[in-house]
């Protein structure tokens, strides 16, 4: 076999980790540069910061093609290709706060025989910036789609592989086009400019869609529809599709909100306003809070009720609380009087000091007992499996959940007793 083309990544948070894990997997050296020094040991010694499935193994299987290092020197050095995966979080005004990757092109200097592989969501435009002030540099824009909870899958079998360079980084792009072979999945080439706006406008698309589906479920129980089946007769249209069409408290996460405010942010900037944006992060706004007006709906006023809310992480599989609905949740219901209780399998040690004066529960169980009502906010698999009818019925003082991902058995928790509230339903 030809020797694999070393990568260098810079920035090991979670896509950086995953992109070293799974290029290593694809049998390249990987050369990963963090500045966080003990992060850098941490790996050096296998141990793995993030929860996600599948990437301990990876990490183990391919330990000798990882090099974690804090030396920027080490990767120019060992590598050519340097795929930058520094956060972009975003600012007050919703624009992405590019300054870490700034520092990195600033570390870069501008040698011909290296090309920066932009993965860090970055605003239209921002690729051309960067290469006007580096005309030596190669850029290629390569953006990433990894859903947390499923990404080394998603990176192994992606729907497709954007790759957006200028002609002057033409090499490049081939270089990293053909890096994403073997896994035989459609690439995008195009130019930069086009790359960074497929990244934020799919992730807009998809928000707009969770967006939009959540309107129909509010509609829906207004007029008597179900939305898990108006979603399943509409996902079968092939044009529509159906994936994004599951009905809850609205999307959280290190990306949508941001991508979103970024790119209504981006539109503004440029002199367009982005009507529809505006109301998709509306709408997922007050989706949040949706929880709160179906509890009122049973328990009347909510002071002093004892709530437990089950689940902190912005979705299953992830201990990552960025943006989660729970906090929001737990934030609202304690302004209404009500005393808060919550559980999560992962996601409780980052959840702490953001969830104010709700008490952190060991177990499900733990956080159901004495509760006047339960709220399911994150959909993990081990809360379906709770024993409702039995354990579950015998503990709460009053038997009313909120299911706010449609997750539960209705039916079986209803003829158990259960007063249940669904989303649309
Ligand atoms: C997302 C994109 O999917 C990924 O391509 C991009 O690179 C990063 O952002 P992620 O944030 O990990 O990935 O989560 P995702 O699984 O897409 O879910 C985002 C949010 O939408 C979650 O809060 C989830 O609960 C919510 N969601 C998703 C819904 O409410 N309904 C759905 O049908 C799907």
């Amino acid at each position: 076999m030809a020797e694999r083309e070393p990568i260098g990544v810079v920035g090991v948070g979670w896509v950086g980790l995953c992109t070293a894990a799974c290029f290593a997997e694809l049998g390249h050296h990987v050369y990963a540069r963090d500045i966080v020094a003990e992060k850098v040991a941490a790996l050096g010694r296998g141990e793995v910061p993030m929860h996600e499935p599948g990437l301990p193994e990876l990490l183990a299987r391919n330990a000798e093609r990882l090099h974690f290092t804090t030396e920027m020197g080490e990767v120019l050095d060992n590598a050519r290709l340097l795929f930058v995966c520094v956060d972009t979080p975003p600012t007050y005004s919703g624009d992405a706060d590019l300054s870490r990757v700034e520092a990195v092109v600033a570390e870069l200097g501008d040698s011909e025989d290296h090309a920066i592989v932009m993965k860090s969501t970055v605003p239209v435009g921002t690729g051309r910036a960067i290469q006007r002030r580096r005309e030596r540099l190669g850029y290629v824009s390569n953006p990433e789609f990894l859903k947390e909870g499923s990404a080394v899958d998603d990176f192994m079998r992606p729907d497709r592989v954007v790759v957006g360079a200028g002609e002057h980084s033409d090499g490049f792009a081939g270089r990293v086009a053909a890096l994403y072979e073997p896994l035989d999945a459609p690439i995008v080439r195009t130019d930069v400019a086009s790359a960074e706006m497929i990244k934020l406008a799919s992730n807009a698309f998809l928000a707009t869609k969770i967006s939009f589906i959540n309107e129909i479920a509010n509609v829906s129980e207004e007029l008597g529809a179900d939305v898990n089946e108006v979603a399943r007769g509409m996902g079968l249209d092939e044009r529509i599709g159906d994936k994004f069409l599951k009905a809850g408290l609205g999307f959280g996460g290190s990306c949508f909100p941001k991508d979103v405010s970024a790119l209504k942010q981006l539109a503004g900037n440029s002199g367009y306003h982005f009507q529809l944006l505006n109301s998709v992060i509306e709408v997922n706004d007050l989706q949040k809070r949706r929880a709160i007006g179906k509890l009122q709906k049973h328990l009347g006023s909510l002071v002093n009720r004892e709530i437990a809310l089950l689940g902190v992480a912005f979705k299953p599989h992830t201990d990552d609380i960025r943006e989660a609905t729970a906090l929001v949740l737990a934030a609202r219901l304690q302004s209404e009087g009500a005393h808060v209780r919550v559980f999560d399998p992962v996601a409780l040690e980052n959840a702490e000091e953001l969830l104010g004066g709700a008490r952190i529960a060991g177990t499900a169980l733990d956080a159901l007992d004495g509760a006047d009502a339960a709220v399911l906010v994150t959909e993990w698999p081990e809360f379906a499996e709770l024993d409702w009818a039995g354990e579950v019925r015998g503990r709460m003082a009053q038997p009313v959940v909120v299911d706010g991902r449609n997750f539960l058995d209705r039916e079986a928790l209803e003829a158990a007793g259960f007063t249940y509230e669904g989303i649309g339903r």
